[in-house]
């Protein structure tokens, strides 16, 4: 039998995004990025975000079907993101897939964001999920996740302060760099000496799989004084940042992949697209002889098509939820 279609919207922050799905193929991608609408500000400000939304939205769900050559009556369920994110922004992807879902008398599934970015790299490397250990690693969460299968997940540990892209992006607006200052921290890097600022690995040797990246962060601001004007110090100090990001987050993994003895690696979230930490994580996982899925850069960042698959995962289980279920900002993933 043929998966189901899945229409799912993807609302939780800045990106608006809509995708059609059915099983791991992705019929239509889109998305209206609202980076340059909140650069100026050097972050995401709620209230542009939801009404950037709502302008959006229905031109991106035509798009959408366009793309994949349906109408709504070729959708079989419609989805949402419903946590975790910015409630203003949750609810009009909630409110439009709900409404397109009532309208068309179809199933409405109310999706975790985060277990989207999990279940990322087998939509992106068309592979049947498999018992994993996840990083996720995003601009508002750090994790590390023992997946037994899909559904059922064990925190293995998180983020005591700041998220790996929350320190990028603060290190960024710190050095000047334009928002969001993970891919500029990353293009600086590659002209820069990562040895050349010697900043700390917090809580690397900390035995468990807890992260904190404030530390570095206050790091970086103690060292700028230093830096002395004329000398293009900036890709090195970019360079050894991202380094001290890098060896934590990759390490740490590699430690939990053993602790569960799990041989196959999951990594996803946008600060997935760091070409370091994916280096990195390639030879490490390659060293160790672990299995290494990624997501490809399209599906890395905040997407509906991980949202529309993990709908469709959990559909062909009998899971759908109520149009009356609400938003939650602070959905946990496990
Ligand atoms: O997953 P995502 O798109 O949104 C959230 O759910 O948060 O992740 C966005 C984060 C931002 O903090 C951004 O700076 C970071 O991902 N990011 C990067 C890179 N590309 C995006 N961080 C480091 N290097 C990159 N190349
Ligand atoms: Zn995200």
């Amino acid at each position: 039998m043929q998966p189901s279609v899945v229409l799912a919207l993807e609302t939780s922050c800045d990106e608006t995004a809509v995708a059609v799905v059915q099983g791991n193929a992705v019929l239509a991608s889109e998305i209206a990025s609202q980076i340059k609408i909140h650069q100026p500000y050097g972050g995401v400000v709620p209230e542009l975000a939801s009404r950037n939304h709502i302008v959006n939205v229905k031109p991106l769900v035509q798009a959408a079907l366009k793309s994949a050559g349906l109408d709504l009556n070729g959708i079989d369920a419609f989805a949402a993101t419903s946590g975790p994110g910015l409630a203003s922004s949750l609810l009009v992807g909630n409110t439009v897939a709900k409404a397109l879902a009532v309208s068309t008398r179809r199933p409405f599934l109310a999706i975790n964001h985060m277990e989207g970015h999990l279940l990322s790299p087998f939509l992106s490397e068309k592979a049947d999920p498999c018992p994993s250990v996840a990083l996720i690693v995003s601009g508002g969460h750090t994790m590390i996740v023992d997946m037994k299968e899909v559904g059922d997940y064990e925190l293995l540990g998180r983020t005591r302060d700041d998220a790996a892209g929350e320190a990028f992006d603060k290190v960024g607006k710190m050095l000047g760099l334009p928002y969001p200052g993970g891919p500029e921290i990353d293009r600086m890097s590659k002209s820069g000496n990562p040895d050349a600022f010697d900043f700390p690995r917090s809580m690397l040797h900390s035995g468990d799989f807890a992260f904190s990246f404030s530390g570095l962060k206050t790091s970086v601001l103690y060292r700028l004084p230093e830096v002395v004007d004329g000398v293009n110090w900036l890709p090195d100090m970019c360079a050894s940042f991202q380094e001290a990001v890098v060896d934590v987050l990759v390490e740490k993994t590699i430690a939990a992949a053993k602790h569960t003895g799990k041989d196959c690696v999951a990594a996803s979230g946008g600060v997935t697209c760091n070409s370091r930490l994916r280096g990195q994580l390639t030879q490490r996982c390659a060293k160790e002889g672990l299995r290494l899925l990624m997501p490809s850069h399209a599906l890395t960042t905040d997407n509906a098509a991980m949202i529309g698959y993990v709908a469709g995962l959990k559909f062909a289980e009998g899971f759908t939820s109520s149009v009356t279920a609400d938003i939650d900002p602070n959905l946990a993933l496990a």
